[in-house]
């Protein structure tokens, strides 16, 4: 196997390749005045499976299009199998109809994916697993929760309270536990559909003193995780800490995360990012291994 250093994922890249001892090879790449991205394959994949590396934050549409372009590359120089290591996958939250009209973006694509020579994709917590039932190719989702827990762990966190902010992510709180020890609770959330708005409540957790972790799988505008510190806060915890594998944090999400309580906000590098503080590459480097033998 090959890794390909996707320039959204370059370092990542290089530390999968590392592990997996892996040759690399390196992607040239620009972006032309108009827009349009370019990019070229340094180095020869005839008959080889190879493994591209490409995250798919901001800007995604580019992003997208310069993996579907080292896809097609891939194929026209003979590559025998195209994985692609997507850790943060575009679109993902759009994988079903909320709304009469709308597009099932996921859906749409994983076929361009495929179309341009993807056979196989490997993601990591995507949003919701079910949406892999709609890709075009056999597909993998990877969990980094244990990763983050492993990180407070070993900060001195055992024991601590992993909370889920919301019922859907209760089991990534449950994974977060099985690796701290301590307990594991969510809070209730409600989004409006239409205003995006939400509001969260506390139903029977103790949080008192606590040292609660809020686990959960995206951070994108930061305010579901500023709804759980306010209630974290109220209810009297310890210390709060916030663990996300996909830390997006647009705009001031950070700083009003931080101003709502949270000591610290704790990423990987599924978006690269000064809160990326979890590296991903050995989980990837494992299961590419397995996809390998597999
Ligand atoms: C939603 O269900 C996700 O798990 C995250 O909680 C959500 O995407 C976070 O978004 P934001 O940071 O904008 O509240």
């Amino acid at each position: 196997m090959k890794v390909v250093l996707g320039p959204a994922s370059a370092a990542l890249a290089e530390k999968v390749a590392e592990l997996s001892n892996c040759e690399k090879v390196v992607v040239a790449y620009k972006t032309f005045p108009d827009g349009e991205n370019y990019i070229r394959l340094e180095g020869n994949v005839q008959d080889e499976h190879v493994a591209i590396v490409q995250t798919t934050c901001a800007p995604q549409d580019s992003r997208l299009m310069q993996l579907a372009f080292i896809a097609a590359a891939a194929k026209r120089n003979k590559a025998r199998k195209v994985t692609a290591v997507v850790p943060y996958l575009a679109y993902a939250r759009q994988d079903k109809i909320f709304l009469d009209g709308e597009n099932i973006s996921i859906e749409t694509v994983t076929q361009m994916l495929k179309a341009a020579g993807v056979d196989e994709l490997v993601t990591v917590n995507i949003h919701a697993e079910g949406a892999l039932d709609l890709f075009p190719f056999p597909a993998k989702n990877l969990s980094a929760i244990p990763l983050l827990a492993e990180h407070f762990a070993q900060k001195g966190y055992r024991k601590a309270f992993a909370l889920a902010p919301d019922k859907g992510a209760m089991y990534i709180a449950q994974q977060a536990q099985q690796v701290l020890g301590g307990e594991a609770g969510h809070l209730e959330k409600q989004r409006d559909r239409y205003t995006g708005q939400t509001s969260q409540t506390c139903k029977g957790l103790n949080v008192k003193d606590k040292v609660v972790i809020i686990f959960d799988d995206i951070i994108s505008t930061g305010g579901t995780i500023v709804g759980a510190a306010e209630i974290l806060r109220a209810e009297g915890a310890a210390k709060i800490f916030a663990a996300c594998v996909h830390p997006l944090l647009i705009g001031d999400a950070e700083r009003r995360i931080l101003a709502a309580g949270v000591e610290e906000i704790v990423g990987t590098d599924s978006v690269p990012s000064r809160n990326s503080k979890v590296s991903l590459a050995p989980l990837i480097a494992n299961a590419l291994k397995a996809l390998e033998s597999g």
